[in-house]
């Protein structure tokens, strides 16, 4: 029987400097800068336990690439969380879907100041010239890429109760400018765009009411619009406000409001129209583009939102439970007026999905989409394989080893690529057999493995990152 839900469910690994980990195969040697990835650090505290796949402490992880060679530290993102369960072995903070026990008192009090986790551990990225651990609490906190320090918090709007974020900004052509979404709850609530510029304050560009918010993980960007996809998983904002139970727990699946598209101009902020379809959820948009006279938007999509409730750890820790399928859709938005539709691109599950950002996104040019699988051979369990999208033929390719489970692939291209795959996939992936991850460098094109390196220890199954390339990490 695998040991991997308590490998990649379980408790703290231990914080490690390692100056070279043991690889076999061989690195690129154009493979020069930084993977950097961020993820739950312990699912435990003390004698308790979080409940939920999204919950925990962060830890960042920094694998920095050489010639041949691959160092590797992990650390603790230094919040407020993270010090409060260090100092009183106890969940602190409200999570995603866990909420510290309270006395009555205590739930009383929550009513007042919510204390929300400060642990942003969903994602990364580098914004406004900081490197920033991104959660959907509008709580970013910088950190040192070179040392994993904790440096700061970042906010979007002043005041932190009443609105969340995603973990996925988009980038403009130019790299220099970043927006993000940012729901405001109230009693007619606002989903927001923000512009983030280094040197500037933020900029809301463009916003729309609604009474009853939904949970929106990421939105889409394409040359000239924003995309705001309305998933019927939907809030009271009072509920949110009260926060009487974690915030997930708050939300409703609500089908016949049916997913509908709001699809914002980005350069006037004025909404261009509301572009209807049938009910389904999504975490991950995937890329988004102007062919024509239509709008075209590729996600991960779910015929509902039960993969929400998959992800709780109890069902998690069940060696016969199932994960709900993601599946690759392509829905074309008619900019004339009309009902949006979609096409399947692929019956592979994914999920975590990555492409080649820098080059394709706003560009239908593209074509490789690169996520987590479940191997319909075998279902039980989490995701036990990586594979590789062609968006335009449907091509399904596959990276699985018995017992392993991998993690968010991240594209890096090689220097003066043509082709759009010329590059490697980085995944850290835990080996249950072994009991300890390892990175695996994969060619992008066969999709054979080109190296791996190996860890002296298991890392729990975390989200995003990113490769940045070997320029200094931070101005000197
Ligand atoms: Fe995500």
């Amino acid at each position: 029987m695998s040991n991997m839900p308590e490998l990649g469910f379980g408790q703290a690994t231990p914080e490690l400097v390692l100056d070279r980990l043991p690889v076999q195969g061989s690195l690129p040697d154009w493979l020069h800068g930084t993977l950097l990835r961020n993820g739950p650090g312990t699912f435990r505290v003390g004698q308790q336990q979080y409940r939920h796949w999204f919950d925990g402490l962060a830890m960042l992880h920094k694998f920095s690439f050489g010639p041949g060679r691959v160092s590797y530290a992990n650390k603790f993102l230094a919040t407020k969380s993270y010090q409060e369960a260090q100092a009183t072995g106890r969940i602190a903070y409200s999570e995603f879907a866990t909420d510290p026990c309270r006395s009555l008192f205590g739930r009383v009090m929550a009513v007042f100041s919510p204390q929300i986790t400060d642990s942003a551990k969903v994602s990364l990225a580098r914004l406004a010239g900081q490197f920033l651990a991104l959660a959907e609490t509008p709580i970013q906190v910088a950190f040192d890429p070179e040392t994993l320090e904790t440096v700061g918090v970042f906010n979007y709007e002043p005041g932190l109760v009443g609105q969340m974020t995603t973990v996925h900004p988009h980038f403009d052509e130019a790299h220099d400018t970043a927006y993000n979404l940012v729901t405001r709850y109230h009693r007619i609530s606002h989903y927001r765009i923000y512009s983030v510029r280094p040197g500037r304050d933020n900029q809301r560009l463009a916003q729309i009411p609604t009474k009853q918010p939904a949970y929106m993980h990421s939105f889409g960007m394409s040359q000239n619009h924003f995309i705001l996809t309305e998933f019927p998983l939907v809030v009271n904002p009072l509920n949110l406000l009260l926060w009487l139970r974690p915030y997930i727990e708050n939300f409703r699946w609500q089908p016949q409001r049916g997913t509908p598209f709001w699809v914002i101009n980005r350069h006037t902020g004025q909404l261009v129209g509301r572009f209807d379809s049938d009910p389904f959820f999504a975490f991950h948009h995937v890329n988004a583009f102007e062919e024509g006279n239509e709008l075209v938007v590729d996600l991960v999509a779910y015929p509902d939102a039960s993969i929400v409730n998959a992800y709780y750890l109890n069902r998690l820790h069940d060696p016969q439970a199932e994960l709900p399928f993601g599946q690759l859709r392509r829905y074309r938005l008619p900019l004339g007026g009309g009902r949006a539709r979609y096409e399947l691109l692929s019956e592979a599950c994914m999920e975590l999905p990555r492409f080649d950002y820098e080059r394709y996104n706003t560009n239908s040019q593209y074509r490789y989409v690169y996520a987590v699988s479940v191997n319909p051979q075998q279902r039980q369990g989490f995701y036990n394989q990586l594979v590789k999208v062609d968006a335009r033929t449907g091509r399904v390719q596959t990276w699985h080893e018995t017992d392993c489970y991998p993690g968010e692939p991240v594209f890096v291209g090689s220097p003066g690529r043509v082709a759009e795959d010329d590059g490697v996939i980085l995944s850290v992936v835990l080996d249950a057999g072994q009991g300890t991850s390892f990175l695996l460098v994969l060619d992008a094109q066969s999709f054979a493995e080109r190296a791996r390196a190996t860890l002296p220890h298991p890392v729990l199954f975390g989200y995003h990152g990113d490769y940045f390339p070997a320029e200094p990490l931070l101005p000197r």
